[in-house]
């Protein structure tokens, strides 16, 4: 049987779980959609009643793992194949090329990288640049479902919304089947499992010349995301440069990193 529907009361003390997990936020205009997922993840479970659900979570044995896939199944993995580009074009020109040129070897972390999309296309970028073996990548998410499929290097025709840019022929091939990335791509990123608020996993990371974190803080009520905002903030190098998504400000979370204009595009940079 379905599991009841859930609470008022239910909902309050599954969300603050799953907050206090991940950070994600949902708010009580969110509880059907909140509701209706943790009932799925119950059942499959063999709950039926979604208070011994919330108790198996929380005091059982078997209950992180069990928060996990729930996590699973709640997070919103959206994204594809050359999204906001303009931006991570910037970061390319403007930041790693120099870097590159001066001797250096950056380093770059993107820090919810979903099923991959997004670090797929700084590895063109570099590769249309020639400087893709001079640069370290680091991909995280907390979604290991995600990242699996990630490390596989192949999309659905989905991830493609655009025609593939000039700078990126070659480096791909797109067939009925769906996208498949150029193998030396894949493999130049170093792929991980990293929750956001995981103060040690995220410490241990190193330190970044560059943090890509797009369209995820969007998910985090205003006290997660000026402490995912720290936390990113102590990965960078002086001078280090972070990168949100273009619908995302950080400047009302007062951050300590000061915005700036390049190219175009803001960024917020770690004034060391
Ligand atoms: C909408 S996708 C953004 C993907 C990509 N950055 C982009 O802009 O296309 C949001 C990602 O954030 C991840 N996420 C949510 N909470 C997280 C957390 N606490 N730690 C790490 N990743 C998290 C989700 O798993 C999901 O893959």
């Amino acid at each position: 049987m379905p599991p009841d529907r859930m609470s008022p009361q239910v909902f309050a003390i599954l969300s603050a779980l799953v907050l206090d997990r991940c950070g994600m936020h949902f708010d009580t205009g969110h509880a059907p959609i909140f509701g209706d997922k943790v009932a799925a993840r119950a059942q499959e479970a063999g709950f039926e009643s979604l208070l011994d659900y919330y108790y198996f979570l929380r005091y059982d044995a078997g209950g992180s793992k069990e928060l996990d896939a729930l996590i699973e199944a709640l997070v919103v993995g959206e994204t594809y194949l050359f999204r906001e580009l303009p931006p991570l074009e910037a970061v390319v020109n403007e930041l790693v090329v120099p870097a590159v040129a001066a001797g250096r070897r950056p380093r770059i972390w993107c820090a919810a990288c979903s099923t991959g999309e997004e670090p797929h296309t700084l590895a063109m970028l570099l590769a249309a640049r020639g400087i893709l073996g001079e640069v370290e990548i680091v991909a995280s998410d907390i979604s290991t479902r995600s990242l699996e499929r990630a490390r596989s290097g192949r999309f659905s025709r989905r991830a493609l919304r655009q025609e593939v840019p000039p700078f990126a022929a070659g480096l791909l091939e797109v067939d009925e089947r769906g996208i498949a990335v150029a193998r030396r791509l894949t493999e130049a990123i170093r792929w991980q499992q990293v929750n956001l608020i995981d103060d040690a996993a995220v410490a241990a990371l190193g330190t970044f010349e560059v943090v890509l974190c797009r369209n995820v803080l969007i998910y985090f009520n205003d006290k997660t995301a000026r402490e995912v905002i720290d936390r990113l903030a102590g990965r960078l190098t002086g001078g280090g440069t972070l990168l949100v998504g273009v619908s995302e400000s950080l400047l009302r979370f007062g951050t300590q990193l000061a915005c700036e204009e390049q190219a175009g595009v803001f960024m917020y940079k770690k004034v060391s």
